[in-house]
């Protein structure tokens, strides 16, 4: 048997009502809030990925599938959007003069990593990117779209976790306070950290391993290191949703896996999770446009994992049946078979939803397959009935029937609820 590559999955019709329940949730919230979806391609340039998600990072050193094609073209399939829209946006003048755009987005993402629960190589991602507002009612409009989604979905026990890294200079300042503390521990760092205080120092913070942890709970705070503006912007954003009683817990050591963050960064936590407990995240990068050669455009977005929002939506027990067959013909001869084909036709014309045997099974077996199909009705083509030009509509719930004639059959659209 050939397998599915590791860490991607097959979702199967069983567990397809699920997906289509939070999709629908994500039109009806993204349209509330006037974000508009954009679709780019599922492979980019290598460079656009490399040139902004931060040379140090885990995505780019060991994450990518990067390959090259047949015409030597260095290609790697999207490990996140945000990079991608960015490009998508400088090349097609989106945002181009400071017009303000709301955008949202929704598909497949590659990353090579160990894949365990609620970790895979392919995963989905729902995220929503708001351009060229550098205020706070930005920051905090994206975090309250993302919290009215997950509230919608009827998930209100998780964590939205937030910090600020400030604008440059402030997360400079901090990077250096950070090198002078932890190089005093340079003996007693594990090696991935010891690595990333000369790559990334921020990103020691985020550290699992137990040493690092009694290290890091006493080095300087970023809180410490902002400056007012940095400051000014974050206290403002915390005001808002406060404003809007969306609770957040500030968490001085959150940084982020990605380089390209500058002020408010947020992830949302969910005990329910196991130790992939971070479902979404995001933050504001005003410097990714002109990292990747555009004109300077503040910004700021989320991403919400869609499998991790819907092993939490599992863990609460809803399950979305959708119940979709109007009616399931049942032939009950096959010289029948033509007419019960025309009768689907013209029921499926007048917008209702239609089964019919292709199997040539028996009346009995058909019977069992609408009860098993949820069919709400059932038209069922028997020799008496047909002789006299008629059928049978049978309510599957109430087990009533009553005769109508062939000819009349398009007015069934009027007897059934
Ligand atoms: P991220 O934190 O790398 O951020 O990913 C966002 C979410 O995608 C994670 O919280 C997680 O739920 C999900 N995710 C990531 N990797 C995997 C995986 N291997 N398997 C399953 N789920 C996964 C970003 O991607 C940024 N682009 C978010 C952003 C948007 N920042 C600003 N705008």
């Amino acid at each position: 048997m050939i397998r599915s590559p590791r860490g991607t999955n097959d979702i199967l019709p069983a567990e397809i009502s699920k997906w289509h329940y939070l999709e629908s949730a994500i039109r009806k919230v993204t349209t509330q809030f006037g974000y508009s979806e954009i679709r780019t391609p599922i492979f980019e340039s290598t460079e656009v990925f490399a040139r902004s998600i931060g040379d140090s990072s885990d995505i780019v050193n060991k994450e990518m599938y990067t390959f090259f094609d047949r015409g030597e073209n260095s290609i790697t399939l999207r490990p996140e959007m945000t990079a991608a829209l960015v490009r998508a946006c400088i090349q097609n003048s989106l945002a181009n003069r400071g017009e303000l755009e709301r955008l949202w987005y929704y598909g497949p993402f590659f990353r090579y990593e160990r894949p365990q629960k609620g970790r895979f190589r392919q995963f989905h991602q729902f995220g929503a990117e708001c351009l060229s507002s550098p205020n706070p009612e930005a920051d905090a409009e994206v975090i309250l779209l993302a919290h009215s989604l997950i509230s919608d979905l009827g998930i209100n026990d998780y964590l939205l976790n937030i910090n600020s890294l400030g604008n440059n200079a402030s997360r400079d300042r901090y990077r250096d306070s950070l090198v002078e503390y932890f190089s005093k521990y340079k003996n007693d760092l594990s090696e991935d950290s010891l690595r990333r205080l000369t790559t990334n120092p921020l990103r020691i913070l985020d550290s699992k391993d137990i040493k690092d942890n009694k290290i890091i709970e006493d080095a300087p705070q970023i809180i410490d290191s902002l400056d007012d503006e940095s400051k000014k912007h974050f206290d403002y954003v915390i005001n808002l949703l406060e404003s809007v009683n969306v609770a957040y817990n500030v968490s001085s050591k959150l940084v982020r896996g990605l380089d390209y963050y500058s002020h408010t960064v947020f992830e949302f936590q969910s005990s329910a999770l196991g130790s992939q407990d971070s479902f979404g995240g995001g933050g504001r990068y005003d410097g990714l446009f002109e990292q990747l050669g555009g004109k300077f455009t503040p910004a700021v977005g989320f991403a919400l994992g869609v499998e991790r929002v819907l092993l939490i939506l599992d863990s609460l027990n809803k399950s979305e049946k959708e119940n979709k067959i109007d009616i399931q013909i049942i032939i009950g001869d096959e010289r029948y078979i033509n007419s019960g084909f025309n009768i689907s036709n013209v029921l499926r014309k007048q917008g209702l939803n239609v089964l019919i045997d292709i199997q040539r099974k028996s009346f009995k077996s058909q019977m069992k397959d609408a009860n098993k199909n949820n069919a709400n009705y059932v038209i069922i083509l028997a020799e008496r009935e047909m002789n006299d030009n008629a059928v049978v509509l049978k309510n599957m719930l109430n087990g009533e029937q009553q005769t109508i004639a062939t000819d009349k059959i398009d007015t069934i659209k009027n007897f059934i609820k």
